[in-house]
């Protein structure tokens, strides 16, 4: 059956989230190493943006790296960033090609100093783009995100540029790293794990929540035409009742 078909253009969601999970247990499942898994990862990050971006959807956010996973070992991290590195000089072209804008939100500058100069200049070479806007989560935290807005606005606080009770849902989000994006309506996480692991906890917080027990490796194009399809099925209330919102 053909899942595109049966999306509903004008119930798109303009920003779609995904928790990229399952790349280790996908490798063991193929008796290999876990950089096996995160390398095949690439694949499914390649179909993902490219049925978004086919589909019309304005942004697409992916957690490709975690504050958290710096804990992990040494060997994984650094394997991790090294194809980090080489997966964003190879799909460039395609970012451009097609028209997709590159951002990335986190703490980057304390990400190692290649892949903050790589990272940097596509950016830079994709900013004009005007397709849709691909935006990597690298060494973010929602935590520290948080942290960092209260911190800046603390700081407008003490200079005196802002009363406190000036301080209002609009201004705390435009002072985290999504400034200017909207929220994701929709978030997908892989693996079978239900949980969000410190992931834009603040601008989910209307989100519609997609779990798939599939390993990120195995996510392809058809994977992200159900999810969508499942979120249109979606009675979206926002705190209203149902006959408020299908009136
Ligand atoms: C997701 O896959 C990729 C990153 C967190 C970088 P994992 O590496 O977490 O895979 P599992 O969860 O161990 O299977
Ligand atoms: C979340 O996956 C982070 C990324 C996908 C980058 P993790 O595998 O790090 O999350 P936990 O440890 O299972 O919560
Ligand atoms: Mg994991």
């Amino acid at each position: 059956m053909d899942l595109k078909a049966q999306i509903d253009q004008s119930k798109l969601p303009r920003h779609i989230a995904v928790i990229m999970d399952g790349n280790g247990r996908w490798a063991k499942q193929h008796g290999k190493m876990r950089i096996f898994g995160h390398r095949n990862g690439v694949k499914a990050v390649r179909e993902t943006t490219e049925a978004a971006a086919e589909l019309g959807i304005d942004y697409l956010t992916l957690y490709a790296f975690s504050t958290e996973n710096w804990g992990r070992p040494k060997d994984e991290v650094t394997a991790l960033m090294t194809l980090l590195v080489t997966t964003i000089r190879k799909e460039l072209k395609t970012l451009t090609e097609n028209n997709i804008r590159l951002q990335a939100i986190g703490d980057l500058e304390n990400l190692p100093p290649k892949c903050y100069k790589e990272l940097l200049e596509a950016i830079e070479l994709t900013k004009n783009h005007t397709r849709m806007t691909l935006v990597l989560a690298l060494n973010y935290s929602a935590r520290w995100e948080i942290t960092e807005a209260v911190k800046s606005i603390a700081g407008k606080v003490k200079q005196g540029e802002v009363h406190p009770d000036e301080i209002n849902d609009e201004m705390i989000t435009a002072n985290l790293s999504t400034a200017g994006i909207p929220d994701p309506e929709l978030l997908i996480r892989t693996s079978g794990e239900t949980r969000i692991s410190n992931f834009l906890l603040w601008q989910i917080a209307y989100a519609e929540l997609y779990f798939t027990p599939l390993f990120w490796p195995d996510f392809r194009k058809n994977h992200l035409y159900e999810a969508i399809l499942d979120f249109q099925q979606r009675e979206r209330r926002f705190g209203k009742t149902s006959e408020q919102v299908t009136e």
